[in-house]
């Protein structure tokens, strides 16, 4: 196991160090949710600052022509370099869900013969519902949910779409996103990757691996604030291809032409639906631009750090560590299983140790290479186990389970 005198070793070799004074962490606190919400990067008070106060403020609604119109292309533009994408292959645009709807409806309309959505039980909930209520809005469609090992065999003929979170947000499993992809294809399905656990957080290949369709979260890895737009790949070869369903005028091939009928606009665009939440896309491209500054395969090896730092400390005070050991197979966070895993989160965000549980036993724990030290977890994991040895996450005030867990 790590010692605090080998941690500080560790910091002080850090090529990714500096990264720490960019955000305005709070004194004390350990922060290991950034998988959850990033923190706030400094630069992201200066962005809002000049973006309410003089773009909203004083250039009011000429703002829309001096770069509010173009945001959702510039910063889509910028995640795709994190995800492998080019730039006119990413759209940034409503939420993950609503993207998820999207790109849904559009593959399963792409050919009537193939009508089945093929994902994996235990996905994220907003996948599962999401899909749900799209493959009701398509004449015929079903939903075919299985398990993680069934689904080679469930993929088929008649399968319009293989649905899957490339990192688990429970265990952090990551699947092999070119492998899976070619299995898709194989059959004739296109894919759908969820990248809300992966972008910013593990190399993402989109192109590389033939993906057709991605989505994911900007208030996660992307560090884009609470509520953050979400954004939505579409591989160049389908940008014609498949229709968005949810054609609003902001997709529309000129929307300021006020026409009665819906054109879509080539390319990209046609992704969009409404009007851009302005000041959210500033925040994200903050984020993102933040996280473009840093060198991927350092974030990389650093997780692995971290990660490794953790599981020891886990394997020593015996808790049952359900994420791959082995880095190639998994995301940036780690889980352990534990019977009292809520507690033990209530117990650890007490003493300024914030991680977050997921139902019913996960204590997940995020580790994110850009603002994280090894410091930090060996601290966390001497709270941890002095939490553990007293037994205080028995405390009954740690089992009121607050609305958002
Ligand atoms: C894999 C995955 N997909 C989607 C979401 C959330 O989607 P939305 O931003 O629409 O709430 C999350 C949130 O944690 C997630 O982990």
């Amino acid at each position: 196991m790590m010692t605090l005198d080998e941690a500080l070793a560790g910091d002080a070799a850090d090529p990714l160090r500096h990264f720490r004074e960019r955000f305005a962490l709070p004194e004390g606190v350990i922060y290991l949710d950034g998988n959850s919400l990033g923190p706030l990067p400094r630069a992201t008070v200066t962005a809002m600052d000049d973006m309410v106060r003089r773009q909203w403020g004083e250039r009011l609604i000429r703002g829309w022509n001096e770069g509010w119109i173009d945001a959702p292309q510039r910063i889509g533009g910028k995640i795709a370099r994190l995800i492998g994408a080019d730039a006119d292959e990413v759209i940034v645009a409503d939420s993950t869900s609503a993207n998820l709807f999207k790109a849904i409806v559009a593959a399963l309309r792409r050919d009537p013969a193939r009508r089945t959505v093929v994902t994996e039980l235990g996905n994220f909930p907003t996948d599962l519902h999401v899909a749900e209520g799209a493959v009701g809005c398509v004449e015929g469609a079903r939903l075919n949910a299985v398990a993680r090992g069934d689904l080679g065999a469930a993929i088929g003929d008649d399968t319009a779409l293989l649905l899957l979170t490339h990192v688990h947000y429970k265990t952090a499993e990551r699947f092999d996103m070119a492998a899976w992809t070619e299995r898709a294809h194989a059959a004739g399905a296109l894919v759908l990757w969820d990248l809300s656990h992966s972008a910013g957080a593990v190399p993402v290949d989109l192109g590389g691996a033939g993906a057709d369709l991605a989505v994911g979260c900007g208030y996660k890895y992307l560090n884009g604030g609470p509520g953050a737009p979400a954004f939505l790949y579409v591989a160049g070869r389908w940008q014609e291809g498949l229709g968005n369903p949810l054609s609003g005028w902001m997709g529309h091939e000129a929307p300021f032409a006020m026409e009665d009928r819906y054109r879509p606009a080539p390319g990209i665009r046609r992704w969009l639906a409404g009007t851009p939440p302005v000041i959210g896309m500033a925040a994200l491209e903050a984020g993102v631009d933040l996280l473009l500054e840093a060198d991927m395969a350092a974030i990389t090896a650093k997780s692995i750090g971290l990660f490794d730092t953790m599981a020891a400390i886990g394997d020593a005070l015996g808790l049952d560590c359900v994420s791959p050991r082995d880095a190639a197979t998994r995301g940036s966070h780690i889980s352990f299983r534990h019977p009292e895993a809520y507690q033990l989160c209530q117990a650890l965000i007490a003493e300024d140790v914030i991680g977050d549980f997921r139902d019913p036993d996960i204590l997940r724990l995020g580790l994110t290479p850009l603002y994280l030290g090894f410091e930090d977890v060996v601290r966390a994991g001497e709270i941890l186990k002095v939490i553990l040895t007293e037994q205080r996450h028995r405390d009954p005030r740690f089992a009121i389970r607050a609305a958002v867990t």
